[in-house]
């Protein structure tokens, strides 16, 4: 017996009366709406949905009120994490089939990844609601769920997978694979999301496109590295020339050196690919050039969508932590230093996912550590400045197809 059946009075009115009238009618076969059109209950399937709610604990003959709570929770987190799958399948489809390099189909990119933030909001918020619940209460149900665990949630999964966390940066759990917990075709589909090109790859291999990268070109990297040299040098004499006292003098120098020790490393690609092969950076030099350039002139049109892309990008990593952090303390209110009922050491576990080996596009947080003085930014030539003003040629992305291919 479902809890449907149960409890029907209790669990299906959430809706306004006519819509109840039609979902009670519909189920009855006499609703006026089902001789035409589609009614609401169908369309939704929300006899399916609604009725989905088995309480363990009532199988067992002790229900529990917060376990129906739990469990609608966890659905409503699910099904969130189907929409946010949808817009990023739908995202990287674009960026695949090289339909990103008409423009229009940029403005469709962001709209969508800024959808997958405002869920993800959603979703780190969402948390307080299952917090009305006391660690007593869960207590009163918890052994019923073993060994279920969220570590077990495909869709969650796949999200990483998808956005791009790579499978060897994964925190250990239980000494085993993450993809041994799951079988048959749900192992296959992980398995299948680790070979498709990610998010973070496909975003990558749009920024080494950015125009003005190219030497014979604009040259943004060498004219970039030209105005650091001569900045830094101008920064010097005048450091030199300044009069503060002995000590402060050789804070100030101090600082100076580390600064351009900083700024002179952004030239050093072997670097890059030392901290690339350690997974400290995880885009390509050129990717990293493409989005500081894009950085430097957001205010330009052509820019200015991309910037925003960057941005809700760096948003989606800053709500996957927050939604870490949002869990992991739930979690340690309701199980304190307990393991969890998947068989990890539980709250030890989940802190150990919030550092920044889940942080895809780190990157792109990391580049404010190369913002330098405006003037030092190389001005636009005509023909770039140009190329980055009109908006017009709605089909290159900024490139012709024979480049970008
Ligand atoms: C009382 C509430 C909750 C507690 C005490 C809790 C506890 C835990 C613990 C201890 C783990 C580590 C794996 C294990 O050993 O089981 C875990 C993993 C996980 N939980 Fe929860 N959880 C709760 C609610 C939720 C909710 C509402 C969701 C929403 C989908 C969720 C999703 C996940 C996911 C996706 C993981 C895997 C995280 C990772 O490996 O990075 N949990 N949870």
């Amino acid at each position: 017996m479902t809890l449907g059946d149960v409890d029907k009075e209790k669990t299906i009115h959430p809706f306004p009366s006519e819509v109840q009238e039609n979902y009670d009618a519909s189920q009855a076969g006499t609703n006026k709406a089902s001789k035409g059109g589609i009614i609401y209950a169908d369309y939704l399937q929300l006899d399916k949905i609604i009725n989905a709610q088995e309480l363990v604990s009532e199988k067992k003959g002790n229900k529990i009120h917060d376990e129906h709570l739990f469990i609608i929770t966890h659905q409503a987190y699910e099904l969130w994490f189907k929409q946010i799958l949808w817009e990023l399948d739908s995202v990287r489809e674009i960026f695949q089939n090289g339909h990103v390099r008409d423009e229009r189909n940029m403005l469709k990119v962001i709209s969508r990844i800024h959808r997958i933030a405002t869920i993800l909001k959603l979703l780190v918020d969402q948390f307080a609601v299952l917090e009305t619940m006391t660690a007593l209460d869960f207590f009163d149900f918890r052994n019923y769920l073993v060994p279920a665990s969220g570590f077990q949630s495909l869709q969650f999964r796949l999200i990483e997978n998808k956005i791009g966390v790579p499978e060897n940066l994964r925190v250990p759990y239980n000494r085993k694979h993450y993809r041994d917990n799951f079988k048959g075709r749900e192992n296959e589909l992980l398995r299948q999301s680790e070979m498709e090109p990610t998010l973070l790859q496909l975003v990558e291999q749009w920024l080494e496109r950015t125009p003005g990268l190219e030497p014979d070109g604009f040259d943004f990297w060498g004219k970039l590295k030209i105005n650091i040299e001569a900045g830094l040098e101008e920064e010097f004499t005048n450091l030199q020339k300044s009069n503060p006292a002995f000590e402060e003098k050789e804070d100030m120098l101090l600082e100076f050196n580390k600064r351009k020790e900083m700024l002179t490393s952004l030239f050093d690609e072997k670097r890059h690919e030392h901290l690339l092969s350690k997974g400290e950076r995880r885009v390509s030099y050129k990717a990293m050039q493409g989005a500081l350039m894009i950085y430097f002139y957001r205010e330009e049109p052509r820019f200015q969508v991309p910037f925003q892309l960057l941005n809700s990008l760096m948003d989606i990593d800053a709500l996957m932590t927050k939604w870490r952090y949002n869990h992991v303390c739930m979690a340690q209110r309701m199980i304190g230093g307990k393991a969890g009922t998947g068989g990890s050491s539980g709250y030890q576990y989940l802190r150990s996912t919030m550092s920044d080996r889940y942080k895809v596009f780190v990157d792109l947080f990391n580049l404010a550590t190369f913002l330098v003085p405006r003037h030092w930014i190389p001005k636009l030539t005509s023909s770039i400045h140009k190329f980055l003003y009109t908006a017009e040629c709605c089909d290159s992305s900024y490139f012709s197809s024979e480049e970008s291919d």
